[in-house]
Formats: structure tokens, sequence, C-alpha cells
């Protein structure tokens, strides 16, 4: 009773001074942190929003699963009383595991280039691009708290610790976006982060809307995780180990850092319950990195390796004989007239894929929902796109293979929860309650 009272009085203080902190530590304890995201429709990125700088203003961000921070554009339009550059040998660069100190010495210093400072190697995953001299820095934050249920007080974070870039990295990022807020597993992402300052687990769980107009959510802590109607999606996950990658993957694999990335053992593929004949060598994550299947929304669709590509497209279209192909719509290779298919609660009657996990019962099966993107009016696709002869990572789960399924991330424990289709549940990722109790 007494810390029920406690914290609604602390909300009515937050709401009256938007101000939640004293002393630079948070005296209210969330469960969780919330982050809405909407899909961008021309370019099919993730994007949340922040308030961060002093005073605050809302950056737009997007979502970048395995990334290894939270990184914007601080070359143009970057004012704050309290940026602060991280200082060499500090608290802050060793829990970013800088690459470099450095004195820049531009007079005089601003964002991006300061004496004594620590830098690191932020990528912007759209553009398949990095950058090796990010400065460290820390600023101001305020993000929305939640009790798994609904938003509840806005939270500052004084000394949120970024990485800043100059603005060609932010090329290719969706319109109005300043930047990407890294999920990765490492210390300064931003569950890792602020699961140190709020005290919460290192667990996040992203659920990523198929609509470009209504909201999907990423909650940072651990569950519930509820979605309207009232269904608790943390109560019913299948789990899988997250592997790790002793090689950095994205873009900066030769920082001698284990990937910050999220890899899952896929061990076969089926379709209509068939196996694919794969070669099971690139399924395997080798000793330089090489192989394996990860995660990531830097992708908007799977991208598998050449063979596994032209083996899955190939079963998949024996398995859908029925239905004649269409002329192919690029980026897709498998396409189909959308009249010569029926639909389902989760989504186009089309077979399932299978990504047969640790052993034969543990599957994440896809639905055509995710399997499939109408391309226009008339056709509708295989939503995988080749990747080459010998990408790093054999196959990259994209974007729209995980909308609508509840995705979480435990990584002390190193395991992904994963709830399938969220349609079968009668619910979406659009149905968090972002209406804040009264
Ligand atoms: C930066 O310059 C200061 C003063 O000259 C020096 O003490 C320090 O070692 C330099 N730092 C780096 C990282 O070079
Ligand atoms: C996958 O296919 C193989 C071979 O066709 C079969 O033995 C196995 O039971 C299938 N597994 C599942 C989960 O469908
Ligand atoms: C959403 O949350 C608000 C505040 O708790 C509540 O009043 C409302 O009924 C909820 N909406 C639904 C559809 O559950």
């Amino acid at each position: 009773m007494a810390s029920y009272h406690g914290n609604l009085l602390y909300y009515f203080l937050c709401l009256l001074f938007f101000v939640c902190v004293s002393n630079g530590q948070s005296s209210f304890k969330p469960k969780g942190i919330i982050l809405p995201v909407i899909k961008d429709s021309s370019t099919l990125q993730y994007v949340t929003q922040i308030n961060q700088r002093t005073p605050f203003v809302p950056v737009k961000l997007s979502i970048h699963l395995g990334g290894q921070t939270l990184w914007v554009d601080c070359e143009q339009g970057y004012v704050s009383s309290t940026y602060r550059s991280a200082i060499c040998g500090s608290p802050e660069c060793k829990i970013a595991k800088p690459n470099i100190c450095e004195n820049c010495t531009d007079n005089p210093p601003r964002p991006g280039c300061n004496l004594n400072a620590c830098f690191n190697t932020p990528e912007n995953p759209f553009i398949n691009t990095l950058y090796s001299g990010g400065e460290i820095a820390v600023d101001a934050l305020s993000i929305q708290s939640t009790d798994g249920v609904n938003p509840g007080p806005v939270l500052k974070v004084p000394n949120f610790i970024f990485t800043c870039v100059p603005s060609f990295l932010a090329e290719g990022l969706a319109s109005g976006v300043k930047g990407t807020a890294g999920l990765g597993r490492n210390d300064i992402a931003l569950p890792s982060q602020l699961a140190r300052v709020f005290g919460f687990p290192r667990k996040f769980a992203i659920c990523l809307s198929s609509s470009t107009s209504s909201r999907g959510v990423v909650i940072l802590g651990d569950g519930p995780y509820i979605m309207m109607p009232n269904i608790d999606i943390s109560k019913n996950l299948i789990y899988t180990p997250l592997l790790i990658n002793k090689v950095g993957t994205g873009y900066v694999p030769y920082l001698n850092e284990p990937s910050s990335e999220y890899f899952i053992g896929v061990k076969a593929i089926n379709i209509s319950g068939k196996a694919v004949p794969i070669n099971k060598k690139l399924l395997a994550i080798d000793k330089n990195g090489f192989g394996g299947t990860k995660i990531s929304t830097g992708k908007p669709y799977t991208v598998m390796q050449t063979s596994i590509y032209n083996a899955v497209s190939k079963a998949f279209a024996e398995a859908l004989a029925n239905v004649p192909k269409v002329p192919p719509v690029a980026p897709f290779g498998t396409c189909y007239s959308s009249k010569r298919i029926g639909s389902t609660v989760v989504g186009p009657a089309v077979p399932s894929i299978d990504l047969i996990l640790q052993t034969q019962r543990v599957l994440w099966r896809i639905f055509g929902a995710n399997s499939m993107v109408q391309v226009n009016k008339d056709v509708i696709c295989l939503g995988i796109v080749d990747g080459g002869a010998s990408p790093m990572t054999s196959i990259v789960i994209g974007g729209h293979q995980i909308e609508d399924n509840l995705l979480q991330f435990d990584i002390p424990n190193s395991r992904l929860g994963f709830s399938s289709s969220l349609l079968f549940s009668q619910t979406t990722c659009a149905n968090f309650n972002f209406t804040s109790r009264a």
C-alpha cells in the first residue's frame, strides 16, 4: 500500500515538474522502458523517438537491433548545454569499449571533436557504412517507463552515453531521422545501459507492427508484455539459445570484439514439413565469424546466401505447385497472382517455412503474413532476397519476418524467446496500450 501511494505521489510530481530524478539518481524504479516504433513507408525502417539534450528536443532514430550504440548526427543542429565528451579512461569510455583515445583539436571544440576524448566505430546498417571516429559523449535523455501494460512516468537519464557522429553517417536514414538506436548485446547499447541505470534485468522485447500507420513497441526490461485485449505475450514464448559470434560482424569485423548482434542456431529449414537441401556448413558460425543466422532490423526482408536462397525458393514453389508463378518483381524472385492465393488468419494461405532450431521440436514457423509481401495490388512474392554467394552471415532474418511476432532478447541467459505470429492469438504488435493510466 505504502509503495503504491509512493508511486502515485511520484507520478503526480513527475507530471507537475517533468523531472523524475533527484541527484542524478532515479528514485522511481520502473519495471521497464518503452519505445514506440513506427514503420517508415518509404525506407521500411522502424523509427522511434526519444528526447535528448538540454533543453530537451525530440530526436528520431531508426532501430538497429544488433547495433552497438545509440548514435546521432551532431555535426548539424546539435545544441545542448549538457553535452560532454567522455574523457579518456573514464568509466564512460570503459563501458563504451572505445577503439581509440585522441586529442581532436578543432578550435573551439565542438560536439564530436574534443581534447582527450575516446572514440568508437558506429555503423549505419542501411547503407553498409561505418565510421571509426565517433566521439563517445554523455548528455541528458528522457524516456518513458512502463509496467508492461501502459506507459508510466517519463524518466530522465542525466548522463546517457551515446556516440556523436558526422552527418554523412546518417545518410540513407528515413526522413527526419538523425541516428540509430542500437539494441545490441554490448554494454553501451540501450538494453544494458538502461538496465544499469534503472536496475532492471538486461532483457528486452521487440514487437514491430506490420502497419505504417500504427505503432509497434520495444519494451526494455523484463515482462510482462501485455497486448490488448489483455494478453500477456511473455507467458507463451518458445526459447532458443542466442549464440555469440566471437568475431565482430555488421561492418566492424576488425575490432577484436565479439559481435553485438543476435545470432540463433538454425539447424535446418523445412517447407510444408519437408527438408530443404542446404549445405549445413553455411548454417554454422565458423572460426572467422562467417556463416550462421542473425536477426537484424537493418534489412527489411530476410537475406539468404545464394545456395540457400535458391533451395528455399525452389522448395517453396514446389510446395505451391498448383499455383503458377508470375514474372518476378524485384528484389524478389518467386511471385504469384494474389487472386490465386487464399487467405487465413495468419496471412496468405501458402506453405509454412520452418526454421528448425536446437531440436526437431523447436521450430520458428513462418506463416504467410511474414513470408509473403504484397508488392502491388495483383502480385504477392516470397519475401526473401538473394544475399550473394559469400556474405559474412548466411541468413539474416529481416524486419518483415519478425513483424507481429514478439521477440524477447534475454542477454544474461543468452536466450531468445519468440511468440510466433501474434495473429493466432487475435492480437498484433500494434496493440500495446499507449494510453497512460489516469
Ligand atoms: C592530449 O594532449 C594532452 C596534453 O598535451 C596529453 O597529456 C594527452 O596525453 C593527449 N591525449 C592523447 C590521447 O593523445
Ligand atoms: C523436416 O523434414 C525432415 C525430412 O523431410 C523430417 O524428418 C522432419 O521430421 C521434418 N521436421 C519437421 C519439424 O517438420
Ligand atoms: C488502455 O489503458 C487505459 C488506461 O489504463 C484504459 O483506461 C483503457 O481501457 C485501455 N484500453 C483497452 C482497450 O484496454
